[in-house]
């Protein structure tokens, strides 16, 4: 895989929403997490890979609430070197767990987020149906439920 040079944000552009609402289509919910957490970007020489946003949400407690990488770059190992680094940025936030929420239907992010340490902590049934206009489909399953996920940091 190619060097990755993770840093801070604070500028919006186009690149960066393509890649946020890959993972939200809400550009409404990209910018609420954008204003109240800290987004991260991604840089393979000078090409825009990937993002993710860190939220405090409660004390000690830090959630990886937006990450993607550009579709053309996945499957290399970006996703999970993202997810390593946000693990790293929430225990230097003070966070002594980080936390995730994705559907029931994305099995691939499940996959990820176990292998890099996640654990099931809860499920918030229906979320997708009450929150989201459109009935979801991924894998052939229905995105009904929120699989929230933790890890110790
Ligand atoms: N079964 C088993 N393992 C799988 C599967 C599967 N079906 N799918 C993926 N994996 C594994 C891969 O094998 C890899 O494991 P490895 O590191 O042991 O080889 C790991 O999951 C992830 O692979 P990466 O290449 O590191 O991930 P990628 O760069 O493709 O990024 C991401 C993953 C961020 C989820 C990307 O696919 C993406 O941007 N998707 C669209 C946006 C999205 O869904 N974001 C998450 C929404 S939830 C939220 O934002 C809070």
């Amino acid at each position: 895989m190619q060097e990755l040079s993770i840093q801070r944000t604070t500028e919006t552009n186009e690149a960066l929403y393509d890649l946020l609402l890959l993972a939200d289509p809400s550009k409404e919910i990209a910018d609420e997490y954008l204003v109240r957490g800290e987004c991260y970007t991604a840089w393979t020489s000078d090409e825009l890979a990937g993002v993710f946003v860190l939220l405090k949400t409660r004390p000690k407690t830090v959630e990886i609430v937006n990450i993607a990488v550009k579709e053309s770059m996945q499957n290399n190992g970006i996703g999970r070197k993202l997810v390593e680094e946000a693990m790293k940025k929430a225990k230097q936030m003070g966070a002594a767990t980080i936390e995730i929420g994705t559907g029931n239907s994305s099995i691939g992010q499940l996959a990820l987020y176990q292998k890099c340490g996640f654990r099931l902590q809860a499920i918030d049934h229906d979320f997708f149906v009450r929150h989201y206009e459109e009935e979801i489909f991924e894998n052939g399953i229905q995105c009904r439920d929120m699989v929230r996920m933790y890890a110790d940091v």
